[in-house]
């Protein structure tokens, strides 16, 4: 049957994409629906055709999936944020176990071990401590998030996974942008001062940093920009970070506080963290906890193990496990998270952690090859592209028996673990934690052994 644009159909979704959308078969047609869920039978326009696949609109619903629930938010389809606010969130927890039980089984070729359930939130709404807002001028100002597949922005008032702080950012914004006059950044032309707003808030301490991306190496607004903020509640600090290159990377090297300590302060458990702007940190502080506990039970320190936290950032992980063991060496590729790693650890009074800077593929060899520290244990937690081989092959050249991989993208952990097996390793267990509930990412441990 030849399939065409413009053409209608009714199909059966049997599975889910990771990008949220419905994916359902015309003969051996793939055809991917956003918005049709699994188990869904539902009335299609074709709207974009390829050789094997094409693209599909949702017309209508017409056996609607029983884990189908009402999006909470009016920005739901338009905005790329969320996309799974229309799936209930029990139902989202065994959609993201399977996404990683798929690559386990398309990628590292293990059928044996049963992903668990993710472990989820109780209240999985307005959990994000940390914002990124895009800024562009139309015919009006926009500020909010991207469209999917886009550059465009829609704007936002509100938000269902951010913390509700954001809304007043957002409207000083709006009111600091008129009084100044500012040019707004243009991402086609590469012109314009003001390119996005970025906010942090401390879950336990409530400590909010507001960073103010520009397009300059000067910043002319200073006084206006605290007059305008200064009433916002629980503000601590306001930054200016200036960013000239013309690319997607949101924050540029140099930043500037223009009022108060230009970080934030905020606690995991009983253990206490600065954070600066530059420095990664988990988004989800509630969950982070949890993580954080999966990964130590995986560890099974026993108090005399050397452990190495590469991709450590400002040192969290590292720092619970050197309550656990003998010694932790942590290493991250960016200064300002080691400087906060260094400080954090005086801060908890842990003298049992060193941290370098510099990337895990190199320091580590390094440490095992030429000083000769060979851990019990190695944390891995790297961003999506998952480990350099240097750094597995390293890995892989020692009797070292135990890997706890922390991954936020389940596809690169596989390829990870397939590569690993070269070396005599086996996955033992993973869990997923639910970090990004109404999203398809999803965060995992992995035991990995020999
Ligand atoms: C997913 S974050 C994890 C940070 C930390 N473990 C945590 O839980 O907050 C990954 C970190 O790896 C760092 N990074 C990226 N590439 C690196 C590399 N090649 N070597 C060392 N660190 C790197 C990033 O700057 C970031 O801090």
């Amino acid at each position: 049957m030849e399939i065409k644009k413009n053409d209608y159909f009714d199909i059966d979704i049997i599975d889910i994409g990771i990008n949220g959308e419905g994916i359902g078969k015309i003969n051996n047609f793939t055809v991917f629906v956003d918005g049709a869920l699994p188990n869904e039978k539902v009335n299609i326009k074709i709207i974009k055709v390829k050789k094997n696949y094409g693209y599909g609109k949702l017309i209508n619903i017409i056996n609607p999936s029983p884990f189908r629930q009402k999006p909470i938010c009016e920005h739901f389809g338009k905005c790329g944020g969320c996309n799974l606010l229309h799936l209930s969130y029990d139902e989202q927890l065994n959609v993201k176990s399977s996404f990683i039980q798929s690559n386990l089984k398309k990628i590292a070729k293990i059928e044996n071990i049963i992903v668990p359930k993710a472990i989820g939130m109780d209240k999985p709404f307005h959990y994000r401590n940390k914002a990124s807002f895009p800024i562009s001028f139309t015919d009006k100002i926009n500020i909010g998030f991207y469209k999917p597949r886009s550059h465009n922005i829609i704007n936002i008032d509100n938000c269902a996974i951010q913390h509700p702080i954001n809304n007043i950012v957002i409207e000083k914004t709006r009111e600091f942008i008129k009084d100044s006059n500012i040019s707004i950044y243009d991402e086609n032309t590469g012109k314009g001062d003001l390119r996005h707003i970025v906010t942090r808030i401390g879950n336990k301490t409530n400590e909010l940093l507001i960073c103010v991306v520009i397009n300059n190496d000067k910043f002319l607004y200073k006084d206006l920009l605290i007059e305008k903020f200064k009433d916002i509640p629980n503000l601590y600090s306001i930054v200016i970070n200036y960013n000239t290159n013309n690319n997607n990377v949101i924050l540029g090297s140099k930043t500037e506080t223009i009022l108060g300590k230009g970080y934030i302060t905020d606690y995991i458990k009983d253990l206490k963290f600065n954070i600066s702007p530059l420095s990664f940190y988990q988004v989800n502080p509630v969950q982070t906890e949890v993580l954080y506990k999966t990964a130590l039970d995986f560890c099974n320190l026993t108090g005399n193990e050397i452990v190495f936290d590469a991709y450590c950032g400002i040192g969290t992980i590292s720092l619970f496990l050197a309550k656990n063991c003998k010694k932790v060496y942590g290493i991250e590729i960016v200064p300002d998270a080691i400087k906060n790693a260094i400080s954090n650890a005086k801060l908890n009074n842990i003298d049992n952690a060193e941290f370098f800077v510099g990337k895990s593929e190199e320091v580590i060899p390094k440490l095992i090859f030429e000083e000769n520290i060979c851990p019990d244990v190695v944390v891995v937690d790297p961003p999506r592209k998952g480990c350099d081989t240097a750094l597995l092959d390293a890995i892989g050249k020692t009797s070292i028996k135990k890997l706890v991989y922390v991954s936020c993208d389940n596809a690169t952990l596989a390829r990870d673990i397939n590569y690993l097996s070269n070396f005599g390793f086996n996955l033992k267990k993973i869990q997923p934690v639910d970090m990004f509930c109404m999203t398809t990412h999803i965060e995992c441990v992995a035991l990995i052994t020999r």
